[in-house]
Protein backbone atom coordinates (compact mmCIF):
# COMPACT_ATOMS: atom_id res chain seq x y z
CA UNK A 1 0.00 0.00 0.00
CA UNK A 2 2.10 3.53 -0.79
CA UNK A 3 2.17 6.00 1.60
CA UNK A 4 1.50 9.57 0.72
CA UNK A 5 2.85 12.68 2.42
CA UNK A 6 1.29 16.06 1.72
CA UNK A 7 0.91 19.05 3.52
CA UNK A 8 -3.45 20.20 3.98
CA UNK A 9 -4.01 23.52 2.30
CA UNK A 10 -2.55 21.56 -1.38
CA UNK A 11 -2.14 23.17 -4.27
CA UNK A 12 -4.20 20.54 -5.96
CA UNK A 13 -7.44 21.80 -4.11
CA UNK A 14 -10.74 22.19 -4.22
CA UNK A 15 -12.16 19.90 -7.75
CA UNK A 16 -13.63 16.55 -8.21
CA UNK A 17 -11.20 14.86 -11.20
CA UNK A 18 -10.29 11.36 -10.72
CA UNK A 19 -7.46 9.74 -12.12
CA UNK A 20 -6.00 5.80 -11.65
CA UNK A 21 -2.26 6.07 -12.04
CA UNK A 22 -0.65 2.88 -10.58
CA UNK A 23 2.17 3.88 -7.89
CA UNK A 24 5.63 2.28 -7.88
CA UNK A 25 6.07 -1.36 -8.47
CA UNK A 26 2.86 -2.60 -6.81
CA UNK A 27 0.38 -4.19 -8.49
CA UNK A 28 -2.77 -2.72 -6.48
CA UNK A 29 -4.34 0.19 -8.38
CA UNK A 30 -6.40 2.06 -6.07
CA UNK A 31 -8.10 5.96 -7.07
CA UNK A 32 -6.73 8.97 -6.10
CA UNK A 33 -9.32 11.53 -5.86
CA UNK A 34 -8.84 15.38 -5.71
CA UNK A 35 -11.07 16.95 -3.44
CA UNK A 36 -11.75 20.12 -1.85
CA UNK A 37 -8.72 20.80 -0.07
CA UNK A 38 -6.26 18.22 -1.00
CA UNK A 39 -4.81 15.30 -2.88
CA UNK A 40 -7.17 11.81 -1.58
CA UNK A 41 -5.99 8.71 -2.04
CA UNK A 42 -8.01 5.57 -1.64
CA UNK A 43 -6.26 2.49 -1.36
CA UNK A 44 -3.83 4.42 0.03
CA UNK A 45 -2.07 5.55 3.06
CA UNK A 46 -1.79 9.59 3.13
CA UNK A 47 -0.29 11.67 6.31
CA UNK A 48 -1.55 15.48 5.68
CA UNK A 49 0.68 17.35 7.38
CA UNK A 50 -0.87 21.17 8.21
CA UNK A 51 0.76 24.12 10.19
CA UNK A 52 -1.33 25.79 11.52
CA UNK A 53 -5.27 24.44 9.42
CA UNK A 54 -6.46 22.32 11.48
CA UNK A 55 -9.50 22.34 10.10
CA UNK A 56 -8.15 21.96 6.71
CA UNK A 57 -6.39 19.02 7.03
CA UNK A 58 -8.94 17.42 9.27
CA UNK A 59 -11.40 17.85 5.91
CA UNK A 60 -8.61 15.72 3.89
CA UNK A 61 -8.16 13.59 6.16
CA UNK A 62 -12.33 12.72 6.62
CA UNK A 63 -12.54 12.72 2.51
CA UNK A 64 -9.80 9.93 2.56
CA UNK A 65 -11.16 7.87 5.13
CA UNK A 66 -14.32 8.39 3.85
CA UNK A 67 -13.25 6.40 0.94
CA UNK A 68 -11.66 4.14 2.49
CA UNK A 69 -8.44 4.82 2.41
CA UNK A 70 -6.13 5.16 5.51
CA UNK A 71 -4.83 9.25 6.31
CA UNK A 72 -4.10 11.14 9.20
CA UNK A 73 -3.46 14.54 10.12
CA UNK A 74 -0.10 15.37 11.69
CA UNK A 75 0.24 19.10 13.12
CA UNK A 76 4.14 20.27 12.74
CA UNK A 77 6.34 22.78 10.65
CA UNK A 78 8.73 21.71 7.97
CA UNK A 79 10.82 25.26 8.75
CA UNK A 80 12.68 23.63 12.19
CA UNK A 81 14.40 20.84 12.90
CA UNK A 82 12.13 19.50 15.91
CA UNK A 83 9.26 20.03 14.10
CA UNK A 84 10.13 18.04 10.78
CA UNK A 85 11.99 15.13 13.44
CA UNK A 86 8.72 14.53 15.40
CA UNK A 87 6.56 14.99 11.80
CA UNK A 88 8.41 12.04 10.44
CA UNK A 89 8.44 10.12 13.57
CA UNK A 90 4.64 10.17 13.57
CA UNK A 91 4.93 9.29 10.26
CA UNK A 92 6.36 5.98 10.69
CA UNK A 93 4.41 5.28 13.63
CA UNK A 94 1.49 5.81 11.89
CA UNK A 95 2.45 3.92 8.37
CA UNK A 96 6.17 2.80 8.56
CA UNK A 97 6.66 3.32 4.99
CA UNK A 98 6.85 6.07 2.41
CA UNK A 99 6.56 5.85 -1.42
CA UNK A 100 6.09 9.74 -2.13
CA UNK A 101 6.93 12.68 -0.57
CA UNK A 102 5.38 16.02 -1.56
CA UNK A 103 7.34 18.96 -0.74
CA UNK A 104 4.01 21.91 -0.82
CA UNK A 105 4.39 24.08 2.05
CA UNK A 106 5.49 27.03 0.73
CA UNK A 107 5.41 31.17 2.06
CA UNK A 108 5.28 33.66 -0.72
CA UNK A 109 5.92 37.58 0.11
CA UNK A 110 6.78 40.51 -2.46
CA UNK A 111 8.84 43.15 -1.59
CA UNK A 112 11.09 45.81 -2.95
CA UNK A 113 14.68 45.40 -2.70
CA UNK A 114 14.60 48.44 -0.28
CA UNK A 115 12.46 46.63 2.05
CA UNK A 116 14.01 43.25 2.08
CA UNK A 117 15.27 41.90 5.70
CA UNK A 118 16.91 39.41 7.43
CA UNK A 119 13.58 38.55 9.07
CA UNK A 120 11.54 38.56 5.35
CA UNK A 121 14.61 36.52 3.90
CA UNK A 122 14.82 33.71 6.99
CA UNK A 123 10.89 33.40 7.19
CA UNK A 124 10.42 32.53 3.08
CA UNK A 125 13.55 30.49 3.37
CA UNK A 126 13.57 28.37 6.47
CA UNK A 127 9.95 27.15 5.04
CA UNK A 128 10.80 27.19 1.35
CA UNK A 129 14.29 25.52 1.48
CA UNK A 130 14.81 24.19 4.89
CA UNK A 131 12.11 22.67 4.54
CA UNK A 132 12.78 20.61 1.82
CA UNK A 133 15.76 19.79 2.78
CA UNK A 134 15.31 18.55 6.26
CA UNK A 135 11.29 16.87 5.16
CA UNK A 136 13.37 14.87 2.14
CA UNK A 137 16.15 14.23 4.77
CA UNK A 138 13.73 12.19 6.99
CA UNK A 139 11.47 11.30 4.26
CA UNK A 140 14.09 8.91 2.50
CA UNK A 141 15.13 6.72 6.03
CA UNK A 142 11.39 6.11 5.29
CA UNK A 143 11.62 5.12 1.53
CA UNK A 144 11.43 1.35 0.55
CA UNK A 145 13.78 -1.14 -1.20
CA UNK A 146 11.49 0.09 -4.53
CA UNK A 147 12.42 3.86 -4.43
CA UNK A 148 9.68 6.52 -4.64
CA UNK A 149 9.07 9.38 -5.85
CA UNK A 150 9.67 12.84 -4.48
CA UNK A 151 8.10 16.19 -5.72
CA UNK A 152 9.15 19.62 -4.81
CA UNK A 153 6.54 22.24 -5.93
CA UNK A 154 8.72 25.28 -6.99
CA UNK A 155 7.53 28.08 -9.33
CA UNK A 156 7.67 29.54 -12.54
CA UNK A 157 9.27 32.99 -10.62
CA UNK A 158 12.44 31.39 -11.99
CA UNK A 159 11.45 31.27 -15.36
CA UNK A 160 9.57 35.05 -15.51
CA UNK A 161 11.88 37.01 -12.58
CA UNK A 162 8.90 39.25 -11.47
CA UNK A 163 10.09 42.96 -9.87
CA UNK A 164 10.15 42.58 -6.31
CA UNK A 165 10.08 38.86 -6.04
CA UNK A 166 14.13 38.45 -5.20
CA UNK A 167 13.95 36.43 -1.54
CA UNK A 168 10.71 34.25 -2.87
CA UNK A 169 12.45 33.84 -6.42
CA UNK A 170 15.64 33.13 -5.11
CA UNK A 171 13.80 30.28 -2.89
CA UNK A 172 12.41 28.32 -5.83
CA UNK A 173 15.63 28.88 -7.86
CA UNK A 174 17.65 26.94 -4.37
CA UNK A 175 14.37 24.59 -4.64
CA UNK A 176 15.01 23.51 -9.05
CA UNK A 177 19.30 23.53 -7.66
CA UNK A 178 17.97 20.39 -4.77
CA UNK A 179 16.07 19.11 -7.11
CA UNK A 180 18.71 18.37 -9.64
CA UNK A 181 21.41 17.59 -6.95
CA UNK A 182 19.43 14.86 -5.24
CA UNK A 183 17.98 12.87 -8.65
CA UNK A 184 21.64 12.58 -8.99
CA UNK A 185 22.09 11.64 -5.07
CA UNK A 186 19.15 9.36 -4.79
CA UNK A 187 18.40 8.17 -8.41
CA UNK A 188 20.64 5.06 -7.14
CA UNK A 189 18.38 4.18 -4.52
CA UNK A 190 15.74 4.11 -7.55
CA UNK A 191 13.98 7.53 -5.58
CA UNK A 192 13.17 9.87 -8.04
CA UNK A 193 13.18 13.61 -7.37
CA UNK A 194 11.62 16.05 -9.82
CA UNK A 195 10.12 19.75 -9.54
CA UNK A 196 6.87 20.86 -10.50
CA UNK A 197 6.94 24.67 -11.14
CA UNK A 198 3.40 26.61 -11.58
CA UNK A 199 2.53 29.74 -13.00
CA UNK A 200 -0.17 31.76 -10.93
CA UNK A 201 -2.41 29.66 -9.62
CA UNK A 202 -5.96 30.88 -7.49
CA UNK A 203 -4.85 29.41 -4.08
CA UNK A 204 -6.28 30.68 -0.34
CA UNK A 205 -2.55 31.92 -0.43
CA UNK A 206 -2.72 33.72 -3.86
CA UNK A 207 -6.42 35.50 -2.73
CA UNK A 208 -5.04 36.57 0.82
CA UNK A 209 -1.57 37.86 -0.73
CA UNK A 210 -4.01 39.87 -2.88
CA UNK A 211 -2.69 38.56 -5.83
CA UNK A 212 -6.09 37.37 -7.37
CA UNK A 213 -7.67 40.63 -8.94
CA UNK A 214 -4.55 42.59 -9.16
CA UNK A 215 -2.78 44.06 -12.03
CA UNK A 216 -0.04 41.71 -11.38
CA UNK A 217 -2.40 38.57 -12.76
CA UNK A 218 -3.80 40.85 -15.46
CA UNK A 219 -0.27 41.35 -17.14
CA UNK A 220 0.15 37.49 -16.60
CA UNK A 221 -2.76 36.71 -17.92
CA UNK A 222 -2.15 39.41 -21.00
CA UNK A 223 1.27 36.89 -21.51
CA UNK A 224 0.22 33.91 -21.19
CA UNK A 225 -0.57 32.10 -24.30
CA UNK A 226 -3.67 30.29 -22.32
CA UNK A 227 -5.18 34.04 -21.16
CA UNK A 228 -5.35 33.09 -18.04
CA UNK A 229 -3.64 32.31 -14.62
CA UNK A 230 -4.42 28.53 -13.71
CA UNK A 231 -6.75 26.68 -11.17
CA UNK A 232 -5.45 23.85 -8.59
CA UNK A 233 -7.27 21.26 -11.38
CA UNK A 234 -4.33 22.65 -14.12
CA UNK A 235 -1.93 21.28 -11.68
CA UNK A 236 -3.29 18.04 -9.97
CA UNK A 237 -2.81 15.23 -13.01
CA UNK A 238 0.98 16.30 -13.72
CA UNK A 239 1.66 15.78 -10.27
CA UNK A 240 -0.62 12.91 -10.06
CA UNK A 241 1.34 12.17 -12.80
CA UNK A 242 5.03 12.69 -11.12
CA UNK A 243 4.21 10.70 -8.49
CA UNK A 244 3.25 7.33 -10.25
CA UNK A 245 5.54 4.78 -12.25
CA UNK A 246 4.09 6.18 -15.54
CA UNK A 247 6.56 9.27 -15.17
CA UNK A 248 9.20 6.14 -13.92
CA UNK A 249 11.98 7.49 -16.59
CA UNK A 250 11.66 10.97 -15.59
CA UNK A 251 13.97 12.68 -12.44
CA UNK A 252 16.17 15.96 -12.32
CA UNK A 253 13.26 17.35 -14.11
CA UNK A 254 11.72 20.86 -13.95
CA UNK A 255 8.22 20.79 -15.31
CA UNK A 256 6.50 24.44 -15.91
CA UNK A 257 2.88 24.36 -15.25
CA UNK A 258 2.36 27.66 -16.12
CA UNK A 259 -0.49 27.67 -19.36
CA UNK A 260 3.36 28.64 -21.30
CA UNK A 261 3.71 31.55 -19.91
CA UNK A 262 7.62 32.20 -19.49
N1 LIG B 1 -0.50 29.66 -5.82
C1 LIG B 1 0.43 30.02 -6.72
O1 LIG B 1 0.24 30.92 -7.57
C2 LIG B 1 1.74 29.30 -6.75
C3 LIG B 1 2.52 29.38 -7.89
C4 LIG B 1 3.73 28.72 -7.93
C5 LIG B 1 4.13 27.98 -6.85
N2 LIG B 1 3.36 27.91 -5.74
C6 LIG B 1 3.85 27.11 -4.63
O2 LIG B 1 2.86 26.16 -4.30
C7 LIG B 1 2.92 25.86 -2.91
C8 LIG B 1 1.54 26.04 -2.29
O3 LIG B 1 1.12 27.37 -2.55
P1 LIG B 1 -0.38 27.82 -2.27
O4 LIG B 1 -0.67 28.93 -3.19
O5 LIG B 1 -1.29 26.64 -2.21
O6 LIG B 1 -0.18 28.44 -0.80
P2 LIG B 1 -1.18 28.58 0.41
O7 LIG B 1 -2.60 28.54 -0.05
O8 LIG B 1 -0.71 29.77 1.17
O9 LIG B 1 -0.85 27.27 1.24
C9 LIG B 1 0.43 27.13 1.83
C10 LIG B 1 0.52 25.77 2.45
O10 LIG B 1 1.83 25.63 3.02
C11 LIG B 1 1.67 25.24 4.40
N3 LIG B 1 2.78 25.79 5.18
C12 LIG B 1 3.23 27.06 5.21
N4 LIG B 1 4.29 27.14 6.05
C13 LIG B 1 4.48 25.91 6.55
C14 LIG B 1 5.41 25.35 7.46
N5 LIG B 1 6.38 26.08 8.03
N6 LIG B 1 5.32 24.03 7.75
C15 LIG B 1 4.35 23.25 7.19
N7 LIG B 1 3.45 23.73 6.31
C16 LIG B 1 3.50 25.04 6.02
C17 LIG B 1 0.34 25.82 4.83
O11 LIG B 1 -0.13 25.09 5.96
P3 LIG B 1 -1.15 25.77 7.00
O12 LIG B 1 -2.32 26.25 6.20
O13 LIG B 1 -1.49 24.67 7.96
O14 LIG B 1 -0.40 26.89 7.65
C18 LIG B 1 -0.47 25.56 3.57
O15 LIG B 1 -0.92 24.20 3.54
C19 LIG B 1 4.00 26.78 -2.33
O16 LIG B 1 5.22 26.09 -2.26
C20 LIG B 1 4.09 27.90 -3.35
O17 LIG B 1 5.35 28.54 -3.34
C21 LIG B 1 2.17 28.54 -5.66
Amino acid sequence: MPGIFLNARFIFSKIGAIVTPSFDNSTESFLIIVSSKGLAAEGASVVVNYSSSKEGADKVVSEITGKGGKAVAIQGSVANEVGVKRLFEETKKAFGQLDVLVNNAGVYQFAPIEDTTEELYSRIFNTNVLGVLLATREAVKLFGDNGGSVINIGSSVTEVFPATSTVYTATKGAVDAITKVLANELGPRKIRVNSLNPGMIETEGTHSAGFIGSDFQKGIEAQAPLRRIGQPQDITPIAVFLASEDSGWLTGETLVASGGQR
